[in-house]
């Protein structure tokens, strides 16, 4: 191979790398406006004392390995507000991980979700019992 041919194949290769990466962002961002943006707004911000501002959640931090649980079976109402955050099982475990990998990347700590440890998270909520 010519350097010229070696160029262009990576670039290829990147193109095709990035592409992918934006598409995870649009179809969990997609995902988030159906199941998430009607209580914490498309923003994140949430709406006053009702819905919490997501934006600095430890969710996507620190806890990011209780987010997928928490997605999926929802929350009981803080002692500040009896507003529970419902369960949500309709996601698939794709669209689950597309939704965690935009939300990462929105809020969090800008690293990658994979499949298996969703996968895995999802086995293990203490709920699931
Ligand atoms: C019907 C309204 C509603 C919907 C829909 C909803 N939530 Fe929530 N969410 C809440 C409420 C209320 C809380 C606070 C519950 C509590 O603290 O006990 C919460 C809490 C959270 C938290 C934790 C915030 C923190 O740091 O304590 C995160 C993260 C979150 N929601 C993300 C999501 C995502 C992602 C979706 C979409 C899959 C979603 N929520 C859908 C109402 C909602």
């Amino acid at each position: 191979m010519n350097k010229l041919s070696i160029i262009v194949t990576l670039s290829f290769i990147g193109m095709i790398c990035y592409s992918c990466q934006q598409e995870t962002y649009v179809q969990g961002k997609r995902i988030y406006e159906v199941n998430c943006s009607n209580c914490h707004m498309a923003d994140g911000q949430g709406l006053g004392e009702m819905y919490p501002n997501i934006t600095q959640s430890s969710y996507f931090s620190s806890n990011k390995d209780q987010l997928a649980c928490l997605i999926r079976y929802g929350k009981q109402g803080n002692q500040l507000s009896n507003v529970v955050m419902p369960a949500n099982d309709k996601l698939t475990e794709v669209g689950m991980n597309n939704l965690i990998n935009y939300l990462l990347h929105e809020w969090g700590d800008q690293s990658l979700s994979n499949l298996n440890e969703v996968k895995e998270q999802l086995e293990n909520c203490e709920q699931a019992e």
